[in-house]
């Protein structure tokens, strides 16, 4: 039975059946924008209408969002309302959709998914996935196991937050020519190697659709790849860790 996944970003709610076994959605995703202001009766609004066009889907959702989770709770919002902070997502969510839910971070997710049908498939070690979109996402996994709620997309990169100054959305805020923006990219990624030793790298979101664009500018010392499950990663993910798979 496909597991319904759902990706909560600062842009976009993004759903899907997802074939767990197969890490592969299993009908087209169905995005709607984030409602604005991101509050969370209003997101949980729109995830209910992503829901309603698989209709003949049960159990249980996963469902990502882009803040720190411990616990079914929201910690932190940074690209979001931030009514959302020390909610009981797990459970608001389970009461509004009557479905359980398990909420998780969607770094943490698109990680989850990459390590075990993408790029990071069978690797060791200290393995980075970062995701470049409205913010900078992290997940950290040792031998293939995942330290939770990792931020680094909260460094500092010339006195302002990395992901202010380097995430997907930052190149087009700022307008940045790609080799503008793998520049910064770049101070961040040896940032991050400093303080982490990775042997491998995996660049997330949607931009890891156009690698050629930003790659062959960067050069740092682990190996540097895309992510193969691009923007799906997150919504396979928030499945994966509903079935703990
Ligand atoms: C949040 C992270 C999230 C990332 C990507 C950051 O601003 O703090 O929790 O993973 O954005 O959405």
């Amino acid at each position: 039975m496909p597991v319904m996944g759902i990706d909560i970003g600062g842009t976009g709610i993004k759903g899907a059946p997802v074939d767990t076994d197969a890490g592969r959605l299993t009908r087209e995703r169905v995005r709607l924008l984030t409602p604005e202001p991101s509050e969370p009766q209003a997101v949980i609004a729109v995830v209910r209408d992503v829901l309603a066009e698989f209709a003949d889907t049960e159990g249980p959702v996963g469902i990502t969002f882009p803040g720190v989770i411990r616990d079914g709770i929201v910690r932190t919002a940074a690209n979001v309302d931030k009514s959302w902070i020390d909610l009981d997502a797990d459970a608001l969510f389970t009461a509004t959709l009557g479905r359980p839910v398990t909420m998780v971070n969607d770094a943490d997710a698109a990680g989850v998914a990459e390590m075990r049908f993408g790029a990071g498939a069978g690797q060791r070690g200290t393995v980075l996935m970062l995701t470049f979109g409205t913010g900078i996402g992290s997940a950290l996994f040792v031998d293939g196991r995942l330290v939770p709620n990792t931020e680094l997309g909260h460094l500092e990169l010339d006195g302002h937050e990395a992901e202010r100054r380097a995430s997907a959305v930052a190149r087009e805020t700022h307008d940045l020519s790609w080799e503008k923006w793998a520049a910064r990219v770049q101070d961040y990624l040896r940032h991050v190697e400093m303080l982490f030793s990775p042997s491998l790298i995996i660049i997330g979101g949607g931009i890891s659709k156009k690698p050629e664009k930003f790659l062959p500018f960067i050069k740092i010392r682990a190996d540097l790849v895309p992510a193969r499950l691009h923007n799906d990663a997150g919504i396979v993910g928030a499945a994966m860790l509903v079935t703990g798979d």
